[in-house]
């Protein structure tokens, strides 16, 4: 590449500057090698996510968007983890490992030394800035070719430039170094240019620099940063722009930063949503992941965070108070004060409140499942209902049936898990215990308290429970004097003789009755 006298390029990166098509990338590299010490975690600083996805999944997913010919992860603290994490996002990824962490500069070092020199242009990007837009990046792209850098720096002004490198511009305004802040003098660090830690090099160029680049600085590594000076020292062009949209160029280094960076991603993805046609009442207290999806005119209420690959359809109205993962709401249904994990929620049911949804849950076109109750690993058909206070696991209920509040599937022996059978337009009395593995056939009803332990055929009425003997007197003559006593000999009184009979007659319409609570 022939030396130009650099220019400035202070224009703002905006997609109109990506509207042509920018070259292809040799290759993207993806820096994910640091500790990331002052997260103070267990786990490797990429490695923390946030809107359900890591950052390193995140850098990924941009830099993916560039269909560079080749993806370069550069590994070294926890390195088995970041590099199967670098696979699961980019499959085929391109694995560098940095035995001793000593720099940027020397991260890039270990690549091209690996890799040999690459011809054409190289993006590399850090693996702890989860925020950076694939479509910021693609203008960079654009950007480096169109003036034909030897690098190109995404560059933000931001109201607090503490922590990061600054942009150290000549008397024309062109780019001329890059000071990290421990090595800035006072005048320097008062420039609120930032650099992003985004760049596009020319690949050849750059294998050339960083070899170049020496440790003699404040912290003793080898900064990629240095690539800067060295290039223009050669008589290169290099180039800065400002991205269009500086919150995305935030870097995570603790945890304030990693919940600043997390509210600012959720904020962004429900801002495209809104303007997709969701209603969300309060974005503040609203959370989502990346791979959310919902339609026009869900309705999302506060207090409901959204995991996984959760999908809401059109019409439902989701929350408040509600955490539903990997779940499918479909259109005008209703989840109110609800947890739940891969469950699948019919058109126009209604769920909660107080519901709990685990795996397996299925739950049919206009049912119901109301307030205190869990089900795992079963169906409910359309229109059934399960109202209140029931556990139902390992089941299928068929439709428009009604489970009578304080049901229990019992599906557990202790040993193994045991599934029950319930037909269509059946009714559960309430408090019934269905001993898995049982069924109970169409039409059929059980009666309130009953221990279900075998299989009811279809339209029988099932009783499994003692008869009810009542010993008149009992109260008076065990608790004389008592105002249970006292209550009861002025309700005899009042009620004058009786005539003689059975002691304990039982209606027959209580004996029968499944005794469902209205609905
Ligand atoms: C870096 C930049 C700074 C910029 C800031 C943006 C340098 C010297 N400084 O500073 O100008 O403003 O990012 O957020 O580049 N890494 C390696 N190997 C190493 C060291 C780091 O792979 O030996 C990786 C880290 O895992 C991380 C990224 O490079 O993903 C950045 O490293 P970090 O230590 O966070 O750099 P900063 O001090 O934030
Ligand atoms: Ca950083």
């Amino acid at each position: 590449m022939p030396p130009k006298a650099p220019e400035p390029q202070m224009s703002a990166l905006t997609e109109e500057t990506c509207r042509v098509s920018e070259p292809r990338p040799v290759a993207v590299m993806v820096l994910a090698a640091g500790e990331g010490t002052r997260m103070k975690s267990r786990i490797p600083k990429v490695l923390h996510s946030l809107c359900g996805r890591s950052m390193l999944g995140h850098a990924l997913a941009a830099a993916r968007e560039l269909d560079p010919q080749r993806m370069v992860v550069v590994v070294g603290h926890d390195r088995d983890q970041v590099s199967a994490e670098a696979e699961r996002h980019a499959p085929g990824v391109c694995v560098v490992v940095q035995e001793t962490l000593a720099g940027t500069g020397h991260a890039v070092r270990m690549v091209t030394e690996a890799l040999g020199v690459m011809h054409g242009t190289v993006v590399v990007t850090y693996g702890d800035m989860p925020l950076l837009r694939a479509r910021t990046l693609r203008a960079l792209v654009q950007e480096h070719g169109a003036a034909g850098n030897a690098v190109t720096v995404l560059t933000a002004r931001v109201g607090d430039p503490s922590g990061y490198g600054r942009i150290v511009r000549d008397s024309r305004g062109s780019l001329a170094e890059i000071v990290e802040e421990a090595d800035a003098t006072p005048r320097q660090r008062a420039i609120d240019e930032i650099n992003s830690g985004c760049y596009a090099f020319d690949g050849a160029l750059l294998a050339d620099a960083v070899k170049r680049v020496a440790a003699g600085n404040a912290q003793g590594q080898e900064y990629l940063t240095d690539v800067v000076a060295i290039m223009r020292g050669d008589g290169h062009p290099v180039g800065a722009v400002p991205a269009a949209d500086p919150a995305e160029i935030q870097g995570v280094n603790d945890r304030v930063q990693l919940a600043q960076a997390h509210r600012a991603c959720n904020r962004r993805l429900l801002e495209d949503w809104m303007r997709a046609g969701v209603t969300i009442m309060d974005p503040a207290a609203t959370w989502i992941d990346v791979d959310v999806t919902m339609a026009p005119d869900a309705e999302i209420l506060p207090g409901t965070h959204l995991e996984g690959h959760t999908t809401i359809g059109s019409g439902a109205r989701v929350g408040p108070g509600c955490l539903l993962r990997d779940t499918t709401v479909a259109q005008d249904a209703t989840v109110l004060y609800a947890v739940c994990e891969s469950a699948d929620i019919g058109p126009g049911a209604s769920v909660g409140p107080f519901a709990r949804l685990r795996p397996g849950t299925r739950i049919g076109p206009g049912a119901h499942v109301g307030t205190f109750v869990e089900l795992k690993n079963a169906s409910v058909g359309d229109g059934s209902k399960v109202p209140h206070l029931s556990y139902v696991g390992d089941a299928d209920i068929g439709e428009h049936s009604n489970i009578g509040a304080a049901t229990v599937f019992v599906n557990y022996d202790g040993a193994a898990k045991h599934h029950t059978t319930v037909g269509d337009h059946v009714r559960i009395g309430s408090d019934t215990m269905l001993v898995a593995p049982v069924s109970v056939g169409d039409g059929a009803f059980t009666a309130a308290g009953s221990v279900i332990t075998e299989d009811v055929p279809p339209g029988a009425l099932g009783v499994a429970r003692g008869r009810q003997h009542n010993s008149e007197g009992w109260v008076e003559r065990r608790h004389p004097g008592s105002p249970s006593a006292a209550a009861a000999a002025r309700a005899r009184q009042a009620a004058g003789p009786q005539p003689a009979g059975p002691a304990s007659a039982e209606s027959p319409a209580h004996a029968e009755g499944e005794g469902t609570p209205g609905t």
